[in-house]
């Protein structure tokens, strides 16, 4: 009896053996780490809804730029509270404002480590839109120009990717664009190509004081029952000049990272979002999970559907764990 039979459980029989047939693994250099970074000096404040993470000023944040290297990580991405707020959001291309001055401090102090600038406006606009006002539309094609002016500021900074997150149309195109006519043309675009109108940001948009003062984001953020139009996305985005593929958020959607990864030869990143994040955490804080076993099979899991690069606020636990 089974004399002829497969048994998967032989290439299961031990430490080495698993080893040596495994399909998937994670490292430390798949990672990006991401900062809140506000005014002020020696600032590092917990924020409520993500434990674990911080605001930062940006002294304290090129320390923290300094503790990504050591570990391993191969770079971080900048999002910032700005001092102050318009309609149009113009804190966003202030080249005083934090973000700008923490990619310069973190470019200086850590140059190999890789800095990569959220462009948007939301946390920039006294609307909390991500984009320019037309009446209680976001115009699209005004918006474009605004954009172009943080992403242009955020290189001029030193930023060596610029990630576009706004979901206005034709917006990889004119960044390029932009970029290029200033002379940035190895400035890397990575664009927030499949971002899905998305619960999961809820945490977020406490830490960044970015939630929308009326409606939604479901105009310009995806429909989360769509998977079709996400390789829509992606054809426009590859015509248009993206760089670097994302999906975002990860988790609910490793169906449309595998189907964007068999769509595109370009790199692709996925951004493990905050509610993502806080879920594990607050799991991990009431002793109902472990930790470590369930980010890291997480974090596995989005290798496996696809993904080269993975955005998370679990990077810095993950790499230690890693390096144990
Ligand atoms: C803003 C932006 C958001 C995130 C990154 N950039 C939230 C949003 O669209 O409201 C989400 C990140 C996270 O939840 O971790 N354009
Ligand atoms: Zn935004």
């Amino acid at each position: 009896m089974l004399s002829n039979q497969l048994r998967p459980r032989r290439l299961r029989s031990s430490f080495n053996m698993r080893n040596l047939i495994r399909e998937n693994s994670l490292s430390t250099n798949d990672f990006i780490y991401p900062l809140f970074v506000v005014a002020g000096e020696r600032i590092r404040k917990e924020i409520p809804s993500m434990p674990g993470c911080f605001h930062l000023s940006v002294d304290e944040a090129v320390k923290t730029a300094e503790l990504v290297a050591a570990l391993g990580i191969p770079g971080v991405e900048i999002f910032g509270l700005p001092e102050y707020k318009d309609e149009i959001g113009s804190g966003a291309w202030d080249p005083q404002s934090p973000v700008q001055r923490a990619i310069k401090a973190i470019k200086k102090a850590v140059p190999e480590l890789l800095v990569v600038g959220d462009v948007c406006l939301c946390q920039y606009t006294s609307h909390g839109h991500c984009g320019q006002l037309n009446g209680n539309c976001i115009d699209n094609d005004k918006t474009l120009p605004l954009l172009a002016k943080v992403a242009v500021s955020q290189a001029e900074a030193g930023a060596d990717i610029i990630a576009p997150s706004d979901m206005m149309d034709g917006r990889i195109a004119f960044l390029r664009a932009a970029l290029d006519d200033k002379g940035f043309n190895d400035t890397i675009l990575m664009s927030y190509t499949v971002k899905y109108a998305s619960g999961y940001y809820g945490p977020f948009r406490d830490a960044a004081d970015s939630t929308p003062q009326f409606g939604d984001r479901s105009t310009y953020q995806m429909d989360p029952a769509n998977s079709r139009e996400a390789l829509k996305e992606v054809e426009l985005d590859l015509d248009e000049g993206a760089d670097i593929i994302m999906v975002k958020p990860a988790l609910a959607y490793l169906d449309v990272v595998k189907s964007v990864r068999a769509a595109c030869t370009r790199p692709i990143a996925v951004y493990n979002v905050s509610g993502e994040y806080s879920m594990v955490k607050a799991a991990a804080l009431n002793g109902w999970i472990d930790e470590k076993r369930v980010v890291l099979e997480s974090l596995l899991s989005m290798k496996r559907a696809g993904a080269d690069i993975i955005i998370t606020y679990h990077a810095l636990d993950a790499a230690r764990w890693l390096n144990e």
